[in-house]
């Protein structure tokens, strides 16, 4: 990925949740997921959410997009109720789901062209596949890029939004090792660029030590937040610095992994 420059962008939203509880049915019995969860993070933080498979983290960012509303509780960004999907609160998933028929650029298009914003605001199109380092992919179809291609793709789908809210499920979930390795060091200077706040969900714990300023730790379903581990380590961070390796002992024994 290339140097980033500081672009002028938005501040980040801030986001708050009072007594969130979620509670879907399943086969006509009520399945709790969210219980009376309260989390607070500044605008232009980043926040890792980590917890066990199923217990709620996506559930959670789906509140935040606003593609769900929650059964109890509220969900504010900006101090304001959360109304439904907005460009300016834009969710990654693992899977890029791109569109096989368009090109790198036709995908990364789609927000501004959904908005009728296309012609007046091309530029940010290039401005956005800049940024993931993809600068002369323009014209590839989604079945000639690699795994982390096609998820820097979907990162620049994002960011043509120029969101101020960015949620990440677990984007770098099926990448290889080495790849997932380069895209988290890319994932913070993207944040790094300001204008951002992050919150990425993850049941890695390095990673969620290596790219957050805070991580919260959450029971099993329905989740519940049970710590919260502050990282004061200035970035780039390195993953044998002695300081994440005690946290992420501390983080381990808060998961019940390690005793
Ligand atoms: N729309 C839904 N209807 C019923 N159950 C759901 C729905 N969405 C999620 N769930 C259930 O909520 C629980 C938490 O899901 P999810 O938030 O995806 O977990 P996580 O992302 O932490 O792995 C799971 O048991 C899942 O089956
Ligand atoms: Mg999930």
């Amino acid at each position: 990925m290339v140097a980033l420059e500081k672009i002028e962008t938005a501040q980040g939203m801030a986001v708050r949740l009072e007594g969130v509880s979620q509670r879907f049915l399943l086969d006509g019995k009520p399945l709790p997921v969210l219980d009376h969860v309260n989390l607070d993070v500044a605008p232009g933080e980043f926040v890792a959410l980590l917890g066990p498979s199923g217990c709620g983290k996506s559930t959670l960012l789906r509140l935040l997009a606003g593609l769900d509303a929650p059964s109890e509780g509220e969900v504010l960004t900006d101090e304001t109720p959360v109304p439904g999907p907005d460009p300016s609160r834009v969710l990654v998933f693992q899977d890029p789901t791109l569109y096989p028929w368009r090109t790198v650029r036709a995908n990364v298009a789609l927000g501004l062209e959904a908005r009728g914003l296309l012609r007046t605001q091309a530029h940010r199109v290039d401005d956005a596949i800049r940024l993931v380092g993809l600068t002369g992919f323009d014209s590839a179809y989604p079945h000639q890029l690699s795994g982390g291609m096609a998820q820097r793709v979907a990162l620049a789908r994002a960011l043509v939004n120029d969101p101020r809210l960015l949620l990440l499920d677990e984007p770098l979930g099926k990448l290889d090792s080495l790849t997932r390795l380069s895209m988290q060091g890319e994932l913070v200077r993207l944040w790094q660029r300001g204008g951002l706040t992050a919150l990425l969900v993850t049941h890695d714990v390095e990673e969620a030590l290596i790219l957050a300023q805070r991580v919260i730790i959450f029971s099993p379903r329905p989740a519940r937040i049970t710590a919260e581990l502050v990282v004061d380590r200035p970035y780039p961070r390195h993953r044998d610095d002695p300081h994440l390796v005690e946290l992420r002992r501390e983080a381990l024994a808060l998961l019940g992994l390690q005793d």
